[in-house]
């Protein structure tokens, strides 16, 4: 619908007005089909309550691209055309939920330092492989790579070396891991110690940031990978793998398919952490309960 720029909207009729205004609403039917391709292309659930985030979410797309209405945007997304599968990953960036921190859910760690380690350090493992799946903007699989230089500095010759694989499906968070650099609030809560071994503050005042030290980041390799894939065909297996607060997203099937092809990534004796809030229902996988959402793999798949 063409607009005329001379009318205020007081002038024009309630009806036109109604039709300006829906114009840029996302209606049920436009929701139905981004919520339906999201739902299959990457697990995420996107249940009726998460058409205004969506709308939102996606409403400066439209500003960039010059687009008037949902409609022209959800022409060109599902269009096929190279652009079109560019605007696909741009619109799955945008619609997934990015939130993390540093040492989030802080036990899992603490776990990992007294538990896990010596448990690998006595099965002669020397250069542990882990994975963080699902990694966001880095925290995460920093977080580990943190964890590993401590735990090696107090315990001398235990392990030669570690590794770190860091995987998502969104490419924009993914360039933000890589960059490793975070607002100075993000690392204020973190032991000073910590902070003045692993982060540089920047020296511009206009720009202040915490920057990770190379140290840590050389560690680790970080890669697209969606869950949806049919296999994960990571190799050689990892000794630990987190994949937390990301099931959430998915509806139980899905969970427990991503879960299997997760625990096939894993040694026998690995560990599988999952987010606090996330729990495996009557499966048949070879795993067992070693703490709160923490899972040791007993025998091959
Ligand atoms: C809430 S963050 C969790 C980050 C971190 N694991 C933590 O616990 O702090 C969830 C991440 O899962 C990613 N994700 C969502 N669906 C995915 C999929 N199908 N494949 C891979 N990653 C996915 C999102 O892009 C997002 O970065």
């Amino acid at each position: 619908m063409s607009t005329n720029p001379k009318l205020t909207e007081k002038e024009i009729s309630p009806t036109l007005a109604a039709g300006l205004y829906t114009q840029k609403q996302l209606s049920q039917e436009q929701f139905k089909k981004i919520a339906t391709f999201m739902e299959k292309t990457t697990g995420i659930k996107m249940p009726d309550s998460k058409r205004t985030m969506i709308q939102s979410r996606l409403a400066n797309r439209l500003k960039v691209l010059h687009f008037n209405d949902y409609a022209q945007y959800i022409d060109y997304v599902f269009s096929s055309s190279d652009r079109a599968n560019e605007e696909i990953v741009m619109m799955i960036d945008l619609l997934t939920t990015n939130l993390t921190h540093f040492f989030r859910e802080k036990p899992h760690f603490d776990f990992m330092t007294a538990t896990v380690l010596p448990h690998l350090a006595e099965c002669e493992i020397k250069c542990p492989a882990i994975w963080s799946a699902g990694c966001s903007s880095g925290e995460e699989p920093y977080t580990l790579s943190i964890v590993m230089k401590e735990f090696m500095a107090a315990h001398r010759g235990v392990f030669t070396d570690y590794s770190i694989l860091a995987t998502d499906i969104s490419s924009r968070i993914l360039s933000k891991a890589v960059e490793g650099l975070y607002p100075l609030e993000s690392v204020d809560k973190l032991p000073y110690d910590i902070k003045h071994k692993y982060f540089l503050k920047s020296k511009n005042p206009d720009k202040p940031y915490a920057k990770v030290k190379n140290e840590v980041r050389q560690k680790i390799q970080f890669d697209r990978l969606n869950f949806m894939d049919s296999s994960f065909n990571i190799r050689p297996k990892k000794n630990i793998i987190f994949c937390r607060n990301v099931l959430i997203y998915f509806d139980k099937p899905t969970q427990l398919d991503v879960i299997r092809k997760l625990v096939d990534c894993l040694e026998v004796g690995g560990f599988l952490f999952l987010g606090h809030s996330e729990t495996i229902f009557g499966s048949d996988l070879p795993i067992k309960t070693v703490s709160t959402t923490v899972f040791q793999k007993i025998k091959e798949s």
